[in-house]
């Protein structure tokens, strides 16, 4: 039966709290659980959820403090934690490979799983029943997420909840009149399709995802839903008083990208005001109509709903859908209040200017197939474990073409890019920043990618999910 849109409110994620804190590193445990949760009305939904809810509970970092998560594995399968936009070490960054075996077992079907501890250039290996993930947080306030990252199987285990906020604040940010408290609000965005006992449906080719990756030949070109989830639940309404709200946009879908505007549009437009980008504020605010969310991305932005009359109710519409997909979630928006929040000329302090000519090394990934039964390739090759496929050197600055047919998101772990251009002209208005992620929607996006942090081994790949399980995934080595 068809879910009412708009008739529940919106929900914020819980903030879990550090369990100690010790030698100024926050620590944190979190279990990855299965459990049942209502998302259609009246059905229970089967999950695996971080502490057994979906979105898990948000992680609040500080810039410069250290936090460290034990993830205890109570669910039936391997997993692994990646934090998605950190600059983490790569014994705690969760490599693919990384698993994290369920409490009391020994061992796993396939041979993926390499002899641990300790696995190639640096990254972690095996774990049973438990791992903890240190995040040494030397990276400017942003907007991260972590997911689940189990190598071949990323696609389902999303599916079924594992993906929670991890936002990092610093004081630049916090003395800036952004908006907070309340107007603050983390909308993790996704879509899901589900059976009519209310479980999710995912077309897994081995539905107890043991051994056998890959998703039914319908759905290779990636799993979209026919419902639009926020913060776990169905197209939500969102009371909102009119003032200022900071909306922290995450699009946590496997494959689907949205093209969010408002609707109404505030009178005089330009509604979706973005202050920052993946990984941080950008030097000035930025102001949109609409904007392209690709999978894995975020858009920090502000709206000012006392542009509307109080009584407006306006809709997050997503231009890239239709029918029920066409909408998101809906504000109402109440009475004008005191609001002493601003949104500032000036964020942060101007990037500095791209030197691509001085840049030490191009390299071109080119992101083939997917669809219609080819394979998932990148530069005509799928993920092996012991390819390398590129060696950086750390603290340079390199630049990547990454060239697609016909659209996929690009991402890597580590390294922070800026967009140098789209197929030649200048980047679009929604481009600027530091980012982790890029929607290639066509042709190619060039970049200029630095690497800093970390020496070791990660992964750059197609944030479709389905994708990635299909292996659009290379090995990077920093030296
Ligand atoms: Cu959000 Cu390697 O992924
Ligand atoms: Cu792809």
């Amino acid at each position: 039966p068809p879910v009412r849109r708009f008739a529940v409110a919106l929900p914020v994620p819980p903030v879990l709290r550090p369990v100690a804190t010790e030698g100024g590193t926050d620590r944190y445990e979190v279990r990855q659980l299965p459990a049942e949760v209502e998302i259609l009305p009246g059905l229970p939904t089967p999950i695996w959820g971080y502490e057994g809810i979906f979105p898990g509970p948000t992680i609040e970092a500080r810039s410069g403090r250290p936090v460290a998560v034990r993830h205890r594995n109570h669910l039936t399968v391997p997993t692994v934690v990646h934090l998605h936009g950190g600059v983490t070490p790569a014994d705690s960054d969760g490599y693919p490979l990384d698993l994290v075996l369920p409490v009391g077992r020994h061992d796993w079907p396939g041979h993926h799983v390499p002899d641990g501890p300790g696995g190639p250039g640096g990254t972690a290996g095996l774990a049973h029943g438990q791992r903890v993930y240190r995040y040494p947080n030397q990276q400017p306030a942003a907007t991260l997420w972590y997911h689940d990252h189990r190598m071949d199987f990323t696609g389902p285990q999303v599916c079924r909840g594992l993906a929670g906020f991890y936002l990092l604040r610093d004081e630049a940010e916090e003395n800036l009149p952004l908006p907070r408290g309340e107007r603050e609000l983390p909308l993790m965005i996704c879509d899901r399709l589900f059976n009519e006992d209310g479980s999710f449906f995912y077309p897994s080719l081995d539905p107890e995802l043991r051994d056998r990756p890959g998703v039914h030949a319908l759905f290779a070109d990636g799993v979209r839903g026919d419902t639009i989830l926020v913060n776990g639940v169905p197209w939500p309404f969102v009371p909102v008083d009119g003032a200022r709200y900071r909306l922290r946009i995450l699009n946590a879908s496997n494959a689907r990208s949205y093209h969010l505007h408002l609707d109404p549009p505030p009178p005089g437009g330009a509604g979706l005001v973005q202050i920052g980008s993946d990984v941080g504020l950008l030097p000035r605010p930025v102001a949109h109509d609409s904007l392209y969310v690709g999978p894995g991305e975020r858009y920090d932005v502000v709206v000012d709903f006392s542009r509307y009359p109080p009584g407006t109710s306006v809709l997050l519409g997503n231009g890239a859908g239709d029918g029920p997909t066409a909408e998101v979630l809906r504000f109402d928006v109440g009475p004008r209040v005191v609001d002493d929040s601003a949104i500032p000329e000036r964020l942060g302090p101007d990037l500095e200017p791209l030197d691509v000519a001085g840049a030490v090394t191009t390299r071109t990934f080119r992101f083939l197939g997917g669809q219609g039964g080819l394979p998932a390739t990148i530069n005509l090759r799928t993920f092996e474990p012991d390819r390398l496929d590129a060696r950086v050197r750390l603290g340079s600055t390199e630049i990547w073409r990454i060239t697609v047919d016909p659209e996929h998101p690009f991402h890597l772990h580590l390294g922070h890019f800026r967009i140098v251009d789209r197929n030649g002209v200048p980047p679009e208005p929604q481009d600027g920043g530091w980012k982790d992620t890029v929607q290639v929607r066509a042709g190619e996006v060039r970049i200029a990618v630095r690497f800093t942090g970390h020496p070791g081994r990660y992964v750059l790949h197609c944030h479709n999910l389905e994708h990635g399980d299909m292996m659009m995934m290379a090995n990077y080595e920093v030296v």
